[in-house]
């Protein structure tokens, strides 16, 4: 296991460059399932989810291959006997979950792993079990697998509100289902965000007739049959919001190049609340620092609120700006692990069941923390490249899951990152 050795107190300058989006790609590969001639997905960030989704598909008879230096994946149906999606690959990957739906709309069929929880939340699949049974498929619960089975998936309509509101992957398996069932399905509470925009941009260009993407009211026509496709993913507005952050904590004019300035719009807006001027320019979004940043509130929230996959890498900002910030989780309340790790590194924050409190100080100091999931692991990274002296952050296979070369990209910038060995067991 590596860790990246970080020392602290360099400003950055210059342009960074934003790459395709993880929970873009992922979903499509899995759609990828249902079509009955090749497919080709561009501008997929070179991750290890990547290559675990493409070794999944593999494992279900796709011939799936991931290029790293074309960003191209590839794959076309080969062995459509293969429905079992293994422990051994879902244990490393909860988004493994969207091969469901179109798995067992494209062959009556799926056992997949039952994901486990991770280090934000028990992370249930009742939406994704409710929306796909409403659509006519049956389920058995043995032995740690989802098993799915299903003869003709007929249209309905859905409601996928759950007690935390809209489940974008479970929108997802739905939406990619319905796909291919006979006649209408109608979701109701479908999760907004612009990677279920990308999902259902992949599907049409499949020959799928999805409707309302965006909104929360999704319309899905059935057809018979999907085609390939050749589609290219939206930038990662999470990556971008990170560096976003990072120009912000180290007081450096960034240009984030590539972003989609619309998907950004509660950060942005949050950010300019702090003090933080961002531009729209030809090159891209130009960070204006400041000096004297202002404490705020914020609730996460499904698109178009606030993200909560940038609620860490904004508690590492809060934590250097005077006065009090106060940062509530609505989507997985117990995603906080960040918040011991940040007071290792002389942060003052304190947790208030899903609200963090947090007094500003005025420096940070290096230290060894611990990454325990992929968006702590950034934070603690942006916390890194401010504190004093020199800061080693542990674990950072979770920073590898959804960031492509991050401590190449912030060395670009005037970072002084090393990745190196970790020693012993930790
Ligand atoms: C997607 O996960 C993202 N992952 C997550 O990003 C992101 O944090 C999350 O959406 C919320 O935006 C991918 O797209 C691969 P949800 P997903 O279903 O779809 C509850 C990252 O860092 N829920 O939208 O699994 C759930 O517990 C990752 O890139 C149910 O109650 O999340 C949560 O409280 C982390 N029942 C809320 O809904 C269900 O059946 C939203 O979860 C499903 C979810």
């Amino acid at each position: 296991m590596d860790k990246f050795v970080i020392e602290g107190g360099h400003p950055l300058s210059g342009t960074v460059e934003i790459s395709g989006s993880k929970n873009a790609a992922l979903p499509l590969m899995a759609a990828a399932l249902m079509a009955a001639r090749p497919c080709v997905v561009r501008n997929v960030p070179s991750l290890s989810d990547v290559r675990t989704m493409t070794g999944v598909l593999r494992e279900l008879g796709m011939d799936a291959d991931y290029d790293p230096a074309s960003r191209t994946f590839t794959a076309s149906v080969r062995d459509t006997s293969r429905c079992t999606a293994p422990y051994s690959l879902v244990k490393k990957m909860r988004a493994s979950i969207s091969v469901l739906g179109p798995l067992v709309a494209a062959r009556g069929y799926a056992k997949v792993s039952y994901p486990g929880g991770c280090a934000i939340g028990t992370r249930p699949i009742d939406l994704h079990l409710k929306g796909l049974s409403a659509l006519g498929v049956r389920f058995k619960i043995e032995h740690g697998y989802i098993i799915a089975r299903a003869e003709r998936l007929k249209g309905a309509e859905i409601y996928l509100g759950g007690h935390y509101g809209s489940s974008v992957l479970a929108t997802a398996n739905v939406m990619c289902a319905a796909a291919l069932a006979e006649g209408e399905t109608v979701i109701s509470h479908a999760a907004a965000e612009p990677e279920i925009v990308d999902l259902a941009g992949f599907l049409n260009a499949m020959g799928a007739s999805v409707e309302g993407a965006g909104s929360t009211r999704v319309v899905v026509r059935g057809v018979s049959s999907l085609s390939g496709a050749d589609y290219s993913v939206i930038p990662d507005r999470i990556e971008a919001a990170t560096f976003l952050i990072a120009a912000a904590m180290t007081r450096s004019p960034l240009t984030v190049k590539g972003a989609v300035y619309a998907h950004l719009n509660a950060v942005i807006d949050k950010l300019q609340e702090v003090g933080v001027g961002i531009l729209r320019t030809d090159a891209g979004l130009e960070v204006v620092p400041s000096e004297r940043m202002r404490p705020v509130e914020i609730t996460t929230l499904p698109y178009p609120g606030f993200p909560t996959d940038v609620q860490a890498q904004m508690m590492a900002l809060l934590a250097l700006v005077r006065g009090t910030s106060f940062v509530t989780e609505r989507i997985f309340p117990d995603r906080f692990m960040h918040v011991a790790e940040l007071n290792r590194l002389g942060a003052d924050i304190r947790r208030a069941g899903p609200t963090a409190v947090i007094n500003g100080v005025s420096r940070l100091s290096g230290a060894h923390v611990m990454a325990s999931d992929l968006r702590a692991s950034a934070a603690l990274v942006l916390a890194g490249l401010v504190a004093e002296g020199t800061t080693e952050v542990l674990r950072i296979y979770h920073i590898d899951r959804g960031y492509e070369r991050i401590e190449e990209k912030l060395n670009l910038l005037g970072a002084r990152i090393k990745r190196l060995p970790a020693e012993g067991v930790y």
